[in-house]
């Protein structure tokens, strides 16, 4: 096969790379798999409306996020587990993320701790991704760990009380391999050895998370919380309310709930309902470009994603990751042009119909 081209040539690519046990834990869903699929054929569902003649010689794709600027409306959404993808893990992803100049998250379940991934990409913004412990003790302990390395965002994520059921590790008998550490989690099992299953992560992570841990993590770690995982207006008016920086709307890459809607199907009440009040951000199947493009039309903010720069990351490490970055900057900036806008703020509503 020639280079990669699209996020598509990386997917085939990684899952060769990955072989199917690892395969089945990144790529996969829960249960039937239908919103993971929705998640992508939702973009399909919605046609470009281009505008001409509008003097497209210069187009920026940058933009902001909670105040800091971005090269592009795409961060790297939180993905767990990332040295089983490739050796080099978080600390790649965090410079493929600097140099393509865009906000990554790190995971709670991340295979390197936040001060080592700070330190991978100094100079870079960075949010960090909380599950909240069952010890309050453990949360905040971590909350002030990415606090002190710089993190300067709490994405909660919202839609993990318990993990969804995902058949594809089932059958493949995919488990972590014994060498990969998780330190949040070593942490919290007092230096505790393998094996030690997905499941079992989760057993340390709260049920009872509720609205009211938005503003005691606001208050505890004086950083801005993304709530991730909305997906009605109902819940996007109670983060407002409950005072959220911002909204992720998300159905965690399709891993979750299976049977909500693909994100950019939920995206329009969302932004409906926070009425401009706080920033909105979408991901799922974030693939191409004009996916973003898109997104944006129908109000989000940016976008994040998850598989595609992943998909980077198993095939070529930082390098993999940072072309998957800057393709779609790539592709992001020629949709732009040809939609007639000079940068993301010019995309409108009207850019967008319905497929017939
Ligand atoms: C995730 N996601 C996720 N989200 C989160 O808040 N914390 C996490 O640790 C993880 N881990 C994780 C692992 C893997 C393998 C995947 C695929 C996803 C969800 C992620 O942040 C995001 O919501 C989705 O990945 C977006 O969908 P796409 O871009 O993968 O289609
Ligand atoms: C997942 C968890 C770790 O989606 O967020 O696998």
């Amino acid at each position: 096969m020639t280079a990669p081209l699209n996020v598509w040539d990386y997917e085939r690519l990684a899952e060769e790379r990955l072989g199917p046990g690892a395969w089945s834990y990144f790529a996969g869903g829960a249960d039937d798999e239908r919103t993971l699929r929705w998640n992508v054929e939702a973009y399909g569902r919605w046609q470009l409306r281009p505008r001409i003649l509008c003097d497209v010689a210069r187009v920026s794709t940058e933009t902001t996020v909670l105040g800091t600027e971005v090269a592009l409306p795409v961060l790297v959404a939180p993905v767990a587990f990332q040295r089983v993808a490739h050796p080099d893990g978080e600390a790649a992803t965090a410079r493929a993320a600097a140099s393509a100049g865009t906000v990554m998250c790190l995971s709670t379940i991340a295979t390197a701790t936040p001060a080592d991934v700070a330190a991978a990409a100094p100079g870079a913004p960075r949010w960090f991704q909380l599950y909240v412990f069952k010890d309050w003790g453990l949360t905040s302990a971590l909350v002030q760990q990415a606090a002190d390395a710089g993190y300067s965002a709490l994405v909660l994520t919202a839609d993990t009380p318990y993990l969804g059921r995902r058949e594809g590790p089932l059958r493949t008998g995919f488990a972590i391999p014994d060498d990969v550490r998780i330190p949040a989690v070593d942490t919290a099992r007092g230096g505790g050895l393998q094996p030690f299953s997905l499941h079992e992560h989760f057993d340390l992570f709260s049920p009872a998370v509720s609205w009211r841990d938005v503003e005691r993590l606001t208050d505890l770690s004086g950083l801005p919380v993304v709530v991730k995982g909305v997906l009605t207006a109902e819940d996007a008016r109670l983060a407002c309310e409950h005072g959220a920086a911002a909204i992720a709307v998300s159905n965690h890459g399709g891993r979750q709930l299976d049977g909500v809607p693909g994100t950019l199907d939920a995206l329009p009440e969302v932004v409906e309902a926070v009425e401009g009040r706080v920033e909105v951000y979408l991901d799922g199947g974030i693939r191409r470009g004009t996916d973003v493009a898109k997104a944006l039309a129908l109000g989000a903010r940016a976008t994040l994603a998850g598989r595609a720069v992943l998909w980077g990351l198993a095939v070529g490490g930082e390098e993999g990751a940072r072309h998957v970055l800057e393709l779609l900057r790539d592709e992001i900036r020629l949709a732009l042009s040809l939609l007639g806008c000079t940068s993301p703020a010019e995309i409108r509503r009207e850019h967008v119909a319905p497929a017939p």
